[in-house]
């Protein structure tokens, strides 16, 4: 949209979140809420997106560090949301267009409702356009005080008298506003209500009594404008939008067994055909491939699976990728740098971490990889261990293609394991293994005929010296 600034307010402490995190930093579905509005901002393309930031601003900062085109201005002391876009100025000032002035803690809002809220007001030719919609329990916002249906100004609750506090339609924080008269304006704005802050709103009263234009877009769907004050509230809308996520899912091809307890951050991508099973968290930067099964309790973080991945129960993959047609799982552990080749097979109780293993390679039992680069038709036995970490530092574990690897065994690291080598079950490796080499490394079985049998007999022969030893004792003190 042309000569359109967004400022985004984002000073305020959140008293009721009673939280030491900034409440803007406060998180729903995978993003905090600062992102969630940032997100919706950037898709209308504005020239210039300035935050209001004051409390915790440090913190504020650093979360959006990586989003360059972010201009910040602190608010210091927070005085009310009149002052804190007063402090936009010396950016904005003199400037042509409109500002569209959001709120930090009101991450609900859709692009189109912007779009739509920024058209109104430049179609009016307003000095301010104010989103407004109408609630069944309006209690703690401002409402929309209209004579003869033309809007006069926002009265707050504190402030409201009991007549105001009955209106229904609120203020939803989000306005349009012309930026040329919009600082001297601001400049106007007292201090002389419930609360000793400088009021935005007092803006809409302010050129009502200059004869200005002033213009409202109402929406229908008042929980888009939800703003968050409270961990309730904080719940609350994590739900909705967690309900939103999940329909577009299944809108797209994807079965959820039961979305009430599906839980798929707002950045996730998954194919369709996918079977999702209860109580499945996908978060982060995760994208799952088309007819993939994810089953119950498992948890996927920043991971990437191709098509046909079967995640079994219980299991927990981040920062991991997992190729077509794998098999993970149940209760298997794929940590960060975790890389599974097509058709590949880990099993219960298995941790990879920092490692390749290649396509059809199979780890199907109680195993740890560690730093490991492991080719194509491996057979990791059961129990097998790379022993990555000697106390001071890590070092890496080469397997080859279609080496087969012996259950219980130890690869104390650095080593090789060349192609299609052996290694005996219950060897601890501690060297290369040249490629098609047989390696046993473990204590050289003996073999003692007939071992029982004497042993029976050296037992039987004691027990009877000893009885003999008795007997001869209770004869008296003669024999001593
Ligand atoms: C505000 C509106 C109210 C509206 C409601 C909608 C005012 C006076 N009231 O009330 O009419 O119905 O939003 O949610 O504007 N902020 C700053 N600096 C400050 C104070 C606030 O940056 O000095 C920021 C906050 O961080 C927040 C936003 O402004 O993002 C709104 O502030 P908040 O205190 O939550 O206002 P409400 O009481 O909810
Ligand atoms: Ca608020």
């Amino acid at each position: 949209m042309s000569d359109l600034h967004v400022v985004v307010l984002a000073a305020g402490k959140g008293t009721r979140m009673k939280s030491e995190v900034p409440k803007v930093l406060h998180r729903i579905a995978g993003r905090s809420l600062i992102e969630h509005v940032l997100q919706t901002a950037a898709s209308l393309r504005p020239n210039t997106t300035t935050l209001v930031v004051g409390h915790g601003a440090e913190q504020v900062r650093e979360q959006l560090a990586a989003q360059s085109h972010l201009r910040f201005v602190v608010q210091d002391p927070q005085l009310g949301t009149g002052h804190a876009l007063l402090q936009t100025a010396p950016l904005l000032k003199g400037q042509s267009g409109s500002v569209l002035l959001l709120s930090g803690d009101v991450p609900l809002l859709r692009a189109r409702t912007l779009e739509s809220l920024v058209r109104v007001h430049v179609e009016a030719g307003a000095l301010v356009t104010l989103l407004t919609a109408v609630v069944d329990r309006p209690y703690g916002y401002g409402r929309v005080v209209r004579s003869q249906d033309r809007i006069t100004r926002i009265v707050e609750e504190r402030d409201a008298s009991r007549a105001q506090r009955e209106i229904k339609e609120i203020n939803s924080g989000i306005y349009a506003l012309a930026l040329q008269p919009l600082f001297g304006a601001l400049e106007e704005i007292g201090s002389d209500n419930a609360q000793g802050e400088y009021y935005l709103p007092d803006l809409i009263g302010i050129y009502r009594r200059r004869r200005k234009v002033v213009a409202a877009y109402r929406i229908d769907n008042a929980s888009e404008i939800r703003g968050i004050n409270s961990r309730s509230e904080l719940a609350e809308v994590s739900t909705m939008v967690r309900q939103q996520k999940n329909e577009e899912l299944m809108a797209a091809g994807v079965t959820l067994i039961d979305p009430a307890t599906t839980y798929i951050d707002v950045d996730v991508e998954v194919e369709a055909d996918t079977v999702i099973h209860p109580c499945v968290f996908l978060e982060g930067s995760t994208k799952i491939g088309a007819a993939c099964e994810i089953h119950a309790g498992s948890r996927i973080v920043n991971s990437t699976l191709g098509d046909k991945v079967v995640v079994r129960n219980h299991s927990v993959i981040t920062d991991a990728r997992i190729a077509a047609g794998a098999s993970i799982g149940p209760f298997a552990h794929l940590r960060p740098g975790a890389d599974v080749g097509a058709d590949a097979h880990i099993g219960n109780f298995v941790e990879l971490k920092k490692t390749t293993l290649g396509a059809r390679s199979k780890a199907n039992h109680l195993t740890y990889l560690g730093d490991a680069t492991i080719g194509a038709d491996v057979n990791v036995g059961a129990g097998t261990i790379t022993c990555n970490y000697d106390g001071r530092v890590k070092s890496t574990t080469i397997v080859e293609d279609g080496a087969f690897i012996g259950s219980d065994t130890t690869i104390v690291a650095p080593v090789k394991i060349g192609e299609r080598a052996y290694v005996g079950a219950g060897s601890t490796i501690t060297e290369n293994v040249p490629a098609g080499a047989l390696a046993i490394a473990r204590g050289r079985q003996e073999n003692k005929d007939g071992w029982v049998k004497k042993r029976e007999h050296d037992v039987q022969s004691a027990k009877s010296k000893a009885h003999g030893d008795k007997t001869s004792a209770a004869k008296g003190p003669e024999h001593v």
